[in-house]
């Protein structure tokens, strides 16, 4: 984890229920070595008690915008020259359109107005209010002044709705905040993901392909994104939505990703191959639909070009990191493949369990590296596992090429 020494952070808290999660946000912030101010709207402190933010940054908490005694410690002026960054989290709807008016009503609004420092906000809000005119006309007024957004994330809401709106986990925030400060383990580097399943065409109406939702190479690239570097993700097809910051290059079949992969492996210093790839495709695609006979049918499949070690068997050739999906001896049969294919690391996970792998929200990764090195990372969220793996992945890339 990257640690910057001398960085203050002012950091508002609007009344929302994700206002419990800047507690935990504070604590990682205070992590990279952050210094952290809170201020807090009235609102803000219907959730959560100051005491709360003043245990956890070490600072007094600023409430009021007219309270003398505050003024007379660090006033609202002070307070926004004090900062080198002004984060809001949650922002909610109502504080992006006060922000976005220009109101200097509270302490928070006041602050924003009269700071020179960068002014991040991470919405977090019902789906409906995210998606509704106004607030969709107060952002994109906000982005065209220069205020950075992190999220909102998607998924189940406090209100029991499923949608966009939902805060970004702290650890999201904390290492995207870092990543301003040129603080991410990644910075500077160039990563190529792949994610999700291919589909191989029988026919016009039918393809082979597998379970792969596309969940954990989309974390992963969103993890080496949140930690500096510029990503790319070639996706076979997946229901996700294209993770904000990064190059989203959509394909169908093997030899799709092949040649897409293949025009940009020159250009990346690290290449992580989290797609589930057919390994066979039908010889032909019948043009027509097949129609069905009496008697039993074969299908006559040819093997598709290996991906991750045609990468790894370029002359200039990225840190290559390889998966293995397997049903038993996982470490065994990883190993081999790490070794067949001339991988730098593979990142070993079982699948056909109902808790972890293909479609699961969880995962858990046996991850091996060439000189022997292993390390197990537990059954976790996708987006937390994905960040221990991009970590892992950093350390060795940086031991082979010091920044
Ligand atoms: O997408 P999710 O639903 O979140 O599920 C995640 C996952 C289970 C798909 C993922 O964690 C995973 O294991 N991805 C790799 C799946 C796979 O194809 O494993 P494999 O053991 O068959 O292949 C080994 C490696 O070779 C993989 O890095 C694969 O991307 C690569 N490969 C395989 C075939 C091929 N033609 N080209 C390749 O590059």
């Amino acid at each position: 984890m990257s640690r910057l020494p001398n960085r203050r952070i002012v950091l508002g808290v609007a009344g929302g229920i994700a206002a419990y999660k800047a507690a935990d946000l504070v604590r990682r912030l205070r992590d990279r070595d952050f210094e952290v101010r809170v201020v807090m709207t009235a609102a803000a402190r219907e959730f959560v008690a100051p005491l709360t933010f003043q245990a956890l940054s070490s600072n007094p908490v600023h409430c009021a915008l007219l309270d003398e005694q505050a003024e007379a410690g660090m006033g609202h002026i002070e307070l926004a020259r004090w900062a080198d960054l002004v984060l809001v989290a949650p922002a909610t709807a109502n504080v992006l359109a006060r922000l976005a008016c220009g109101f200097a009503d509270d302490l928070l609004t006041t602050v924003c107005l009269a700071t020179t420092a960068p002014l991040v906000l991470a919405p977090a809000m019902n789906r409906q209010m995210w998606q509704a005119s106004a607030t969709r006309a107060n952002v994109r007024l906000l982005l065209d002044r220069g205020v950075a957004m992190l999220g909102p994330g998607e998924g189940d809401q406090a209100c029991g709705d499923v949608g966009p709106g939902r805060m970004l986990e702290p650890e999201e925030i904390a290492a995207r905040t870092a990543v301003r400060f040129g603080g991410g383990a990644l910075e500077g580097v160039e990563v190529l993901v792949t994610a999700g399943p291919t589909r191989e065409a029988l026919d016009p109406v039918r393809f082979l392909t597998n379970h792969s939702t596309g969940k954990m190479g989309y974390a992963v690239a969103a993890a080496a994104e949140e930690e500096g570097a510029r990503v790319s993700l070639v996706s076979g097809p997946t229901t996700l939505p294209a993770p904000p910051g990064i190059d989203r290059i959509e394909v169908t079949s093997a030899e799709e990703m092949y040649a897409e992969v293949m025009a940009r492996a020159a250009r990346c210093d690290i290449f992580i191959a989290a797609a589930a790839v057919a390994d066979y495709r039908p010889a032909r695609c019948a043009e027509q639909k097949i129609k069905k006979g009496d008697g039993p049918a074969a299908l006559d499949l040819v093997r598709t070009a290996d991906i991750v070690a045609g990468v790894a068997a370029m002359g200039d050739r990225p840190f290559t990191v390889g998966f293995a999906a397997e049903t038993e001896s996982l470490e065994a049969h990883a190993k081999d493949k790490l070794r067949r294919k001339g991988l730098d690391m593979i990142a070993a996970n079982r699948v056909g369990l109902p808790d972890r792998g293909f479609a699961s929200e969880r995962n858990a990764l046996t991850v091996l590296w060439g000189d022997g090195g292993s390390r197990e990372l537990g059954l976790a969220p996708k987006a937390e596992l994905a960040r221990s793996l991009i970590g892992l992945v950093a350390e060795r890339y940086r031991a082979e090429h010091p920044a």
